[in-house]
């Protein structure tokens, strides 16, 4: 069963930056994109595992430091030619407060 957890105040994301959080063992890469919206996804490429918070984002996508796959933030897929998926968390936010669905 999944439960809320509150995490951190949207301004502690940097925009168009990540900031990490760990769940357990679970890594989770928390983006703001330019338009101020929060998405939620598993810090590991379904490449190579590269560490996607250390990506560039751009719109909804983030690409990967280590070898460009361009990944959806919205739906953790690989884009374009790539193929591969990471999981996404679903995420709210009230009164400034982030929340993760884990
Ligand atoms: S590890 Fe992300 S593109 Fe290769």
């Amino acid at each position: 069963m999944s439960n809320w957890y509150k995490i951190t105040s949207i301004k502690n994301i940097p925009n168009m930056g990540s900031r990490v959080v760990e769940f357990g063992d679970i890594e989770i890469a928390i983006f703001k994109t330019k338009d101020n919206s929060i998405f939620a996804i598993n810090n590991i490429c379904p490449h190579k595992q590269g560490k996607l918070s250390e990506g560039l984002v751009h719109e909804d996508i983030v690409t990967c430091p280590l070898h460009n796959w361009e990944i959806s933030l919205k739906s953790g897929e690989a884009l374009g030619n790539d193929k591969g998926c990471t999981n996404i968390y679903e995420s709210k936010i009230e009164d400034e407060i982030i929340f993760l669905k884990i």
